[in-house]
C-alpha cells in the first residue's frame, strides 16, 4: 500500500528517493511521485503506473535538488491517475505533501477550504492537507506551528511527509497511529514509512511515536508531541543485515518464497525448538529488553507466568486474509492439544462490535506486515479491555511488534511477493509451537506426547522439500486447468482452512474466480454451481475426516466436475475418483496443513504464470493493508 520516503543531505535527492521507493514497491502501488526543493521552488514529478514511469520523467528533467519527499500511492480516494498521484501541493506551490492513511473528515475540510476560495485539482483526501497546512502557514509564518494546527483538524489515522519551499532544508514528518521511521546518516537524514527503505543507508533509526511530529534537517531531528512538547530519545541501532530485494535466479519472488518454506521452518524451529527434550523456548528472558541505549526494542517471547497460562479460559485469534486462515488452523491445533476454546475473527469484523475478551483470554494477532490497520485496531482494543495480547509476525520492527508484550517473531524475513506464502507457513508453525507450549505449561500433554509432536515438527522441512520436488507435475496440472473461469476448493477439519487458502491464492494470482468451502457444506448450496466447466480441488488426507471428504468429492464428481486431489503418496482410492492427483508424503492429518498448502500455492503460481499475470504484484492488491 502507500509508501512515504524523504531525503535531506549532500546527495541528489531524486535518486535517493527512487531507491527508497524501490524498497517499498513490493507493498503494492499504482502511481509514484517525488517533490524536491530546487532554487527556492518546488518541483513535483509524478506518474501513474510503475516506478519506471517516474524514473523516465526524472531522467528527462534530472533535478539537482538535495531535499525531497516521495511516495508510492495505492488508490483509495480517486482513480490511480497522474493527477491523483502524490505529492500534492497547495495552489501557490508553497508546500508539498505525501500521505499514507485516510483523512476521515476530508469532505468537511474540503467544503470549508472551498468556501475560503481554495481550488482543488485532484480527488484525493491528501490535497486537503496541502491547502490546510499552507493556509495555517500563511497565518503563522511558522511551519512547525502550522503543522501543529493542522493536526488538530485532521481525523483518522495517517502519516505525512511535508516540505515547504520557504524552509528549504527541512522535512516535517507527522505520524498519527501509523508508521514512520527516520534514518540517521552522516550529515544526511532519511524518512520512510517502512524502515527497510532507510536501512540501505543506515542502521540507526528513530521510529516516530503514535502522535508525533519530527522536524528533520540534514543534521538534526527534533521530535514534538502534537501538543508541542519536545522530547528526545536515542536511536535504535540494528544489527541485522540490511534487506536486499533480490530474486536470485528466480523469475518471480513468489516462486522463490514458496521454495524458501523448508528453510523458514528450519530457522524458526532452530530458534524456538532447539532441543526436543526441552520446553518450547517462548519464555522471555527476565531482562526488560532494550538495545543497550535505553530505547525500547520489541523483544520476542512470552511473559505470561505458568499460573496465568493455567488460568486461561479462552484464546481469541484476530487476523485478516491469509493470516486469518493460519488462525483458523491455529484454532483446531490449540483446541486439540490444550482443550482451551479458541475463537477466530476476521479483524475487520471487530470494528463497531463488542470484543468479548477478558483477563483470562489470550488474544493473538497474526500479521506478516505487522501493519494491518484492522488487526492493529482489534488487538489494541483487546489490550485496552485487559486481555493478554500476543503478536505473531515476521517483522520485529513493525507496529504490531511494538504494541504487544508477548511476541513470536518467525524467521522468514520480509516477504516481497504480495501474495503470502512463506509467511503463512511460518504463522502455521507458530500455532503448532504455541499449542505445544500452552499444553506443556498447563500439563495437558505428557512429556512423551510432547517429544513426539516436536519430533514430527522437525521432520516437516524435509517433507516440504519432497512436496516441492513434485513441481513439474504440479506445473503440468496447472497448465491443463488454466482455462477454467471458476474453481471450487474443498477440505474438512484441519484442511478446511487450507481449501480457503488455496482458493484465495488462485483468485489473487490468476484472477480466476475461486471459492473455498468446508467439504461437508457443498451439498448445502455451493453444489448448485458445479458442472463440467467448474473444476473441484479437494484436500483429502487420511484421518478422521478422510472417508467423509471422499464422499463429498463423489457428490461433486456426480455433477460432472473435473476433480483434482491433494492426497498422500500411495493412496490408491483417490486415483479412482480424481482426474488429477497432486501428491504429498504420508503425514498425520494434524500436521498435514504444513504440506497440503504447498501444491495449492504452486498450482496457483503456475496457472497465473501460464496466463501471463503480474504474479508478484497482482492488480489491486497491496502487501501492507494500512487502511481500514
Ligand atoms: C493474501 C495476503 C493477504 C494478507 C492480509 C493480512 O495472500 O497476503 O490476505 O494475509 O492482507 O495481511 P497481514 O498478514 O500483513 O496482516
Amino acid at each position: 500500500m502507500c509508501g512515504i520516503v524523504g531525503y535531506l543531505g549532500p546527495s541528489k535527492a531524486a535518486s535517493v528517493l527512487v531507491s527508497e521507493l524501490k524498497c517499498l514497491e513490493y507493498r503494492g502501488y499504482d502511481s509514484a511521485g517525488v517533490a524536491v526543493i530546487e532554487g527556492g521552488r518546488l518541483k513535483v514529478l509524478k506518474a501513474a503506473g510503475k516506478l519506471a514511469n517516474l524514473e523516465n520523467l526524472l531522467k528527462e528533467r534530472a533535478p539537482e535538488a538535495t531535499v525531497g519527499i516521495g511516495h508510492t500511492r495505492w488508490a483509495t480516494h480517486g482513480a490511480p491517475t497522474d493527477l491523483n498521484a502524490h505529492p500534492h501541493t497547495d495552489e501557490n506551490g508553497m508546500v508539498a505533501v505525501v500521505h499514507n492513511g485516510i483523512i476521515e473528515n476530508f469532505g468537511e475540510l474540503k467544503d470549508e477550504l472551498i468556501a475560503k476560495g481554495y481550488k482543488f485539482s485532484s480527488d484525493t483526501d491528501t490535497e486537503v492537507v496541502a491547502h490546510l497546512v499552507s493556509h495555517y502557514y500563511g497565518e503563522t509564518k511558522d511551519m512547525l506551528k502550522a503543522v501543529m494546527k493542522l493536526v488538530t483538524r485532521l481525523k483518522g489515522i495517517y502519516a505525512l511527509g511535508i516540505v515547504n519551499r520557504d524552509v528549504a532544508n527541512t522535512i516535517y514528518a507527522v505520524n498519527h497511529h501509523y508508521s514512520l521511521t527516520v534514518g540517521l546518516g552522516n550529515h544526511e537524514n532519511f524518512l520512510a514509512s517502512d524502515s527497510i527503505a532507510v536501512r540501505q543507508y543506515t542502521n540507526q533509526t528513530l521510529r516516530l511515536d503514535q502522535s508525533e511530529i519530527a522536524v528533520i534537517t540534514p543534521d538534526t531531528v527534533k521530535l514534538y508531541s502534537f501538543e508541542g512538547k519536545e522530547s528526545t530519545r536515542p536511536p535504535i541501532v540494528s544489527e541485522s543485515t540490511r534487506f536486499v530485494v533480490d530474486k536470485g535466479d528466480y523469475k518471480h519472488f513468489l516462486h522463490k518464497e514458496i521454495d524458501e518454506q523448508p528453510s523458514v521452518l528450519r530457522q524458526t524451529l532452530a530458534k524456538y525448538l532447539p532441543d526436543i527434550n526441552k520446553p518450547i523456548a517462548f519464555h522471555k528472558p527476565k531482562s526488560k529488553g532494550g538495545n543497550g541505549n535505553g530505547h525500547h526494542v520489541a523483544t520476542h517471547g512470552i511473559e505470561l507466568t505458568n499460573s496465568q497460562i493455567r488460568e486461561l479460559e479462552r484464546v481469541q485469534v484476530l487476523a485478516c486474509g491469509t493470516a486469518y486462515h493460519a488462525g483458523m488452523i491455529g484454532k483446531y491445533i490449540i483446541e486439540e492439544l490444550t482443550g482451551i476454546p479458541v475463537d477466530v475473527e476476521i479483524a475487520s469484523e471487530i470494528r463497531g462490535r463488542k470484543l468479548l475478551v477478558n483477563q483470562r483470554t489470550l488474544t493473538v494477532a497474526v500479521s506478516q506486515s505487522g501493519e494491518t490497520a484492522d488487526t492493529l485496531a482489534a488487538i489494541t482494543e483487546a489490550k485496552r479491555i485487559g486481555s493478554y495480547v500476543l503478536g505473531i509476525t515476521n517483522r520485529p520492527d513493525s507496529h504490531l511488534a511494538q504494541i504487544v508484550p508477548n511476541l513470536i517473531v518467525t524467521e522468514c524475513g520480509i516477504e516481497v511477493s504480495v501474495a503470502a506464502t512463506k509467511t503463512y507457513i511460518a504463522q502455521l508453525l507458530s500455532f503448532y509451537l504455541l499449542a505445544i507450549f500452552l499444553a506443556e505449561e498447563r500439563g495437558a500433554i505428557d512429556a512423551e506426547k510432547s517429544r513426539t509432536l516436536k519430533k514430527t515438527l522437525n521432520l516437516m522441512p524435509a517433507l516440504q522439500e519432497a512436496v516441492l520436488a513434485q513441481e513439474p507435475l504440479i506445473q503440468e496440472a496447472a497448465i491443463n486447468y488454466s482455462s477454467a473461469v471458476d474453481m471450487v476448493f474443498v477440505g474438512r477439519g484441519f484442511n478446511y482452512p487450507t481449501a480457503l487458502e488455496g482458493a484465495l491464492k488462485l483468485k489473487e494470482l490468476s484472477y480466476i474466480h475461486a471459492s473455498g468451502y468446508a467439504a461437508g457444506e457443498l451439498k448445502h448450496g455451493p453444489i448448485a454451481v458445479l458442472d463440467e466447466k467448474v473444476p473441484v480441488v479437494a484436500v483429502v488426507v487420511p484421518g478422521v475426516v478422510y472417508e467423509k471428504t471422499l464422499s463429498n468429492a463423489q457428490e461433486a464428481k456426480a455433477r460432472h466436475a473435473k476433480m483434482i486431489a491433494v492426497a498422500v503418496e500411495g493412496d490408491k482410492e483417490v486415483e479412482k475418483l480424481f482426474d488429477t492427483v497432486l501428491r504429498i508424503p504420508p503425514i498425520e492429518e494434524f500436521f498435514s496443513p504444513l504440506l497440503t498448502v504447498i501444491p495449492l500455492q504452486l498450482f496457483s503460481y503456475f496457472v497465473a504464470e501460464a496466463l501471463g499475470k503480474d504474479v508478484d504484484q497482482p492488480r489491486n492488491l497491496a502487501k501492507s493493508v494500512t487502511v481500514e
